[in-house]
């Protein structure tokens, strides 16, 4: 056994080393004093009403009507809102996405009013999730999920800067996005909205996002980057039912070292807003989470962004979680936990009860106050003071090809190839192809929710320029190869899980003249509560069309086009090749036939671990005793970890081989910089990106030590028949744990480190 530790007072590179007591060293985010003498300024001029106005956000809907397709805005409402109310923020799309000419009327206007009504300009926010996914003709990537398998940042980083320009030029200084929330239960509607289930992950990509989105200097963002709000702060991806907005119930060890640190290292990117989690952590909405919001967040990170709400969760905490009697109540312990922001969105009763409370010394005015100045400073960092507007005409690249390719380059590398027997990938060409499967010719399944509209549910209107996988084969491998037939199909517009009545016959029949059968399956396109499930297995008639498709012996190139791992272990085995693409969006289709011609190669590893079946689901990190099969005696303990694939899981068409891992030392402090280095050569024929990973695992400790922990990564690209030495840097305290009592804690002893298939053993002192 280890026989001391220390708490760790040093910050991490990436997971960092803070606990509940502990301080930033320097903050976050260095205050501008210009900046901040302004944010005085204008704060010293304003009343009680402008300030709350200023705290408040409602949504778009309650401020305009459709006549046809034309989204109309009632001037008279904007008028009051922003004029009566003092309302600070306006949120959301109409139903669907605009043009960015739209938008410039609609952004334009609000700003006319707030700029005439109070001198302060609003802070329009949209949800660009996988790029301006709101507008009309914007360039849309892969969805997060995508991103995360990509294992490469700079895809995140080049996402971000197109989204951030294409986002200006439609108006819209703010948005909410990165998501970076643990997709750590399966089963959770929203696994796709983020980067997997590892904090590492989340933590390197997210922070990446971050840059590109806001730029370099988050005191000065310039006209073609925007404000992030980094969501949902935390733990929304551990539901314990696995259904979306229900309750987590997290250990303090893991709630800091997993679900706080991909938040820590955005903050530290320099994110200027964060959005809160919607459902309840160990019991306490996080929205009336004071701990959180204001002791670790603000205060632990020296963090002087701001903290808005989810979609009306302040009213939730008296309408759905039963913590408060009535709204007012519930505005008083959100707001004293740390609110800055409410995302109302649909009444201004907030503004009048917030100031009742004041009057009432239930919310402090220096609790008002300080809310106030964290949204002010937000929008003096935009310039939004001196430019309110950012003129579609400076933004010439909005929806250009040049950004086409960077998002079909993100494409193919984030499907994943699980599997390909005897090489079947890349096809041939010339061979006669049947494409099969409700997801073969629908843009709406490729990009999932957030697309267009929040469910995704209308992408096939608004979509006619992009390829289907059906339309991006036909121009692979040309028209007369190719038929069409797709046995099950899903109902047009419908909720995600609708099929209508399969046709598995006509495809059998059609697969007669084919050589090879691409099937393409998966789920429809969802998001948050409507996208909830209680059977994880795939549906039953895509099933059962493949299990009718193989009976006809022909070769199954089976394409997965899910926002989750949905159960697949009937039918795996009845594929010849898998490609997991995930969401890949509008060029993904492209990016497929690219990939299936073998004029890319696919690189992208599985960010979560994929479950083989419903009663068995598990994370990659682990702990050693969840795979303890047998033991001597009458106790067989028959746990057994069983996945379908691995997390960090996915072939090439190339080979890899791992050889010559060193570390630079045998021994280690916290302080000690450990670089590993490993040998990774190209077996194969053809060009190939591998993404190397570091684990480790540490040995014994006195808490139960995972059986692995994924530290650092690395995607490097190698010519065939050459090797490239990886080097891969991590500090002693990186190794750390969170103990108990949230302190986190080095113990000496071994660590078995991996990179491949090699390992080394290395010890803290
Ligand atoms: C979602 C958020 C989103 C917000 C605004 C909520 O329902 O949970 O992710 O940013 O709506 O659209």
């Amino acid at each position: 056994m280890k026989n001391f530790r220390f708490i760790l007072l040093a910050m991490a590179a990436c997971l960092g080393a803070v606990s509940c007591s502990d301080k930033a060293v320097k903050p976050a985010i260095p205050s501008d004093p210009q900046i901040e003498r302004a944010v005085e300024k204008t704060l010293s001029q304003m009343t009680l009403e402008e300030k709350v106005g200023q705290m408040t956000e409602i949504g778009i809907d309650i401020l305009g009507h459709y006549e046809g397709d034309n989204w109309v805005m009632d001037v008279d409402k904007v008028e009051n809102a922003i004029g009566r109310y003092k309302v600070g923020s306006i949120l959301n799309t109409p139903v669907v996405g605009q043009t960015p000419e739209k938008w410039q009327e609609i952004i334009g206007l609000i700003q006319e009013v707030s700029m005439r009504e109070l001198g302060i300009p609003c802070v329009y926010g949209l949800d660009m999730n996988h790029g301006a996914s709101y507008v009309m003709g914007a360039t849309y990537f892969p969805q997060n999920i995508n991103i995360g398998a990509s294992f490469n940042p700079q895809l995140a980083y080049d996402a971000g800067v197109i989204t951030a320009y294409e986002s200006r030029a439609s108006n819209c200084p703010w948005t909410y996005c990165p998501t970076v929330d643990l997709s750590r239960d399966p089963r959770w509607p929203r696994v796709w909205e983020n980067y997997g289930e590892d904090a590492l992950v989340n933590a390197v990509i997210g922070a990446a996002s971050v840059r590109g989105l806001q730029g370099e200097d988050p005191n000065h963002v310039g006209p073609e980057n925007i404000a992030v709000s980094v969501k949902h702060y935390m733990g929304y991806g551990h539901p314990r039912t696995g259904k979306d907005r229900t309750p987590a119930y997290i250990p303090e060890s893991e709630l800091r070292e997993k679900c706080f640190a991909p938040f820590k290292a955005c903050v530290e990117a320099g994110a200027l807003t964060i959005m809160v989690n919607s459902a309840s952590v160990n019991g306490v909405p996080v929205h009336a989470n004071k701990e959180l919001i204001t002791d670790w967040l603000k205060e632990g990170l020296d963090w002087d962004g701001m903290v808005v709400t989810d979609w009306s969760d302040i009213n939730n905490l008296y309408t759905r979680e039963g913590v408060a009697t009535d709204k007012k109540q519930a505005i008083e312990m959100a707001i004293n936990a740390g609110i800055d922001m409410t995302m109302e969105p649909y009444d201004l009763e907030f503004c009048t009860l917030l100031i009742e409370l004041v009057k009432e010394g239930r919310v402090s005015k220096a609790r008002i106050d300080d809310a106030v100045r964290r949204v002010l400073r937000l929008k003096y960092r935009l310039g939004l003071f001196e430019t309110p507007n950012t003129p579609l005409e400076n933004y010439p690249k909005f929806g250009s090809e040049e950004f086409a390719q960077v998002a079909t380059r993100a494409a193919e590398e984030s499907e994943v190839l699980l599997k390909n027997v005897d090489g079947i990938l890349p096809l041939k060409k010339g061979l006669k192809i049947l494409v099969t499967g409700p997801n073969a010719n629908s843009m709406r399944c490729l990009n999932g929710g957030w697309s267009y509209s929040w469910q995704g549910h209308l992408a096939d209107r608004y979509t006619q320029q992009y390829n289907t996988i059906y339309e991006a084969v036909c121009n692979k491998f040309g028209k007369n190869n190719v038929v069409l037939e797709q046995g099950v199909t899903y109902v047009a517009e419908g909720g995600y899980e609708e099929e209508n009545a399969p046709q598995i016959e006509k495809a059998v029949r059609a697969a007669a003249g084919a050589d090879v059968i691409l099937a393409c399956i998966g789920e429809n396109s969802y998001c948050e509560t409507p996208g909830n499930l209680s059977d994880l297995a795939l549906s039953e008639n895509q099933r059962n069309l493949i299990k009718a498709l193989a009976k006809t012996g022909k070769p199954i190139v089976m394409i997965l086009n899910e926002g989750r791992p949905r159960i697949i272990n009937d039918i795996e085995p009845l594929a010849d090749a898998i490609i997991d693409i995930l969401l890949p969006s509008n060029y993904g289709g492209d990016a497929l036939a690219n990939i299936l011609a073998g004029d890319a190669n696919p690189s992208a590893k599985l960010p979560y671990t994929y479950p083989r079946h419903q009663a068995a689901l598990t994370n990659y990190d682990y702990r050693i005793s969840e795979e303890t099969d047998t033991m001597p005696g009458a106790y067989d303990y028959n746990a057994v970890v069983s996945v379908q694939w691995p997390f960090g899981y996915g072939l090439s068409y190339t080979t890899f081989e791992y050889s010559n891992f060193q570390c630079s030392t045998t021994e280690f402090g916290a302080d000690t910089e450990l670089v590993f280095t490993v040998d990774v050569k190209n077996t194969g024929d053809r060009a190939g990106k591998e993404v190397v990973m570091l684990y480790s695992r540490d040995m014994v400790a006195s808490m139960v030590p995972e059986n692995r922990r994924l530290r650092a990564f690395e995607k490097v690209e190698i010519q065939p028949g050459e090797t490239a030495t990886v080097t891969l840097k991590i500090k002693g305290s990186d190794l750390a744990f969170v103990n108990p009592q949230g302190e986190w804690t080095l113990e000496p002893g071994d660590f078995r480190m991996q990179a491949g298939n090699q390992t080394l053993m290395i010890t803290c002192k």
